[in-house]
């Protein structure tokens, strides 16, 4: 690979193949997720996402590429992490939320820097259409971040494990 242009080709090949595999995992997110709000903002991202997809293969045309997808390995590995998790933590309903939510938090934080150079790319290209459709994106990506943030203040395990501790502890004081 030698220019900006065929380095511009495999991030929008990366991110067509990030949000495609999303769309498949946030369908099993909002499965598992119990929380009514977060299961709903789950849902609704995954209806983003798809638009998101719609959005950078328009941005290939744009620049009069046929759009491809190259498996994104980071968002695969993000993915992964949360499956391996839900799948042998055995975590119970609250924890599972709570984990969802960090999970989720670094896909955006990853997709957020990831737009934003593709958008570099882009301006310094002047492909302004092809800039116009990833700041869509990246503004989508921004507000789930924060929507997110929102919830992490909101959604807490049940239970910290202090109150066995502290049940032993009590234990301990009535025996001596
Ligand atoms: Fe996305």
């Amino acid at each position: 690979m030698q220019t900006a242009h065929e380095l511009f080709i495999h991030g929008l090949a990366d991110m067509l193949s990030g949000e495609r595999q999303l769309i498949d995992a946030l369908a099993t997110q909002a499965e598992n997720a119990t929380n009514p709000q977060l299961k709903k903002a789950v849902t609704s991202h995954r209806t983003q996402t798809e638009k998101q997809a719609e959005r950078l293969e328009q941005a290939f045309k744009s620049i009069g590429e046929a759009p491809e997808d190259t498996e994104c390995k980071g968002i695969k590995g993000l993915i992964q992490e949360y499956q391996t998790f839900a799948e042998e933590e055995d975590p119970s309903q609250d924890i599972l939320d709570t984990f969802t939510i960090g999970a989720a938090m670094k896909v955006e934080t990853y997709e957020i820097d990831a737009y934003n150079e593709l958008i570099d790319l882009a301006r310094s290209m002047k492909h302004s259409r092809a800039v116009k459709l990833l700041q869509q994106n990246l503004k989508e990506e921004q507000a789930t971040l924060k929507k997110l943030k929102g919830f992490q203040k909101k959604i807490k395990p049940e239970r910290t494990g202090h109150e066995e501790i502290d049940s032993r502890r009590s234990r301990t004081r009535r025996a001596a």
